[in-house]
């Protein structure tokens, strides 16, 4: 059992948006694995109810920082924990993030701007204030939360989810023979707050079956990270679309194209 002054042996992760959904469980499993936490979201009262119920459940220390990581002065204290050298973070999870509900042209630019930040800016901030430190006790598990949208031209969501992909993809060849391991989990769907925070209900985005559940998504992640893959992407049949994604990026062009001709048909 790990307490402030036995540290768990495992280290210390650190996973932003652990309120709810995917970073809620990445909490979840890392504390049941023996990891001390550091909690990041924006909602206090929700992150100390995560806290209580992790210390009590699975017997870690754990710290919470209120922070809006789009806010330069709240994400300072997050990374400047990610840089501590007495108590280190071994384990980072990127996983803060979230969707806008209108076409790109119909979103103020600063909300678009947010969102990329959220999504694309803030990862790398907070990989760059870790890695110096893993680096020189080379050592050090970085997992950033992509979609598997970032592998199509899908929009603007789909646009900033390219980037932990392929900052993933380079940072995990470049690191992993000093000891560092960058893995992107790229899923489908999944069932969590996501889409009822856009307002969206479920079924009519998705058929039943392209639903993944919270738990195996984020078990199949850090088994991944765990044989330090560059990519995770859970379930067969999302591996099986992922391929055909690559070969039909042409088709999903003309898609595209049509679908915006269509939205710019004056309807009557
Ligand atoms: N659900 C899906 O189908 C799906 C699929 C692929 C990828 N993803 C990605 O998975 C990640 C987690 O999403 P989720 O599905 O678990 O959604 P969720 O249940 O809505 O969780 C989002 C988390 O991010 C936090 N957050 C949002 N904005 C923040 C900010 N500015 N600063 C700090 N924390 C912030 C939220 O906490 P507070 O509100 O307390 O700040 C919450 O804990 C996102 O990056 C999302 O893009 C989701």
């Amino acid at each position: 059992m790990a307490t402030e002054s036995s540290p768990s042996p495992q280290g210390t992760a650190l996973v932003t948006g652990a309120t709810s959904g995917i970073g809620a469980e990445f909490a979840r499993q890392l504390a049941h694995d023996g990891y001390d936490l550091v909690l990041v979201a924006r909602d206090r009262t929700r992150l100390d109810a995560v806290a209580v119920e992790l210390r009590e459940a699975a017997h870690v220390a754990v710290e919470v920082i209120a922070a809006d990581l789009t806010n330069s002065t709240e994400r300072d204290e997050v990374e400047r924990r990610l840089k501590s050298a007495t108590d280190p973070i071994t384990f980072l999870v990127n996983n803060a993030g979230y969707g806008l509900p209108q076409e790109f042209e119909r979103n103020s630019v600063d909300d678009e701007a947010r969102m990329l930040e959220i999504l694309a800016i803030v990862p790398l901030r907070l990989s760059h204030a870790v890695l110096g430190g893993m680096l020189s006790r080379e050592s050090g598990t970085v997992l950033n939360v992509a979609s598997i949208a970032g592998e199509a031209p899908l929009g603007l969501y789909a646009a900033a989810k390219a980037w932990p992909l392929s900052f993933s993809r380079w940072a995990n060849a470049h690191y992993r023979s000093r000891g560092v391991t960058f893995t992107a989990l790229a899923p489908g769907f999944v069932r969590t707050e996501f889409h009822s925070r856009l307002g969206i209900e479920r079924s009519s985005i998705a058929p039943k079956w392209m639903w993944l559940d919270v738990e195996f998504v984020v078990r199949s992640a850090l088994r991944s990270a765990g044989r330090g893959r560059a990519v995770s992407i859970p379930s067969l049949r999302y591996k099986i679309l992922w391929s055909v994604m690559k070969v039909a990026q042409p088709l999903i062009m003309v898609f595209v194209a049509r679908a915006g001709r269509a939205s710019n048909t004056p309807t009557r």
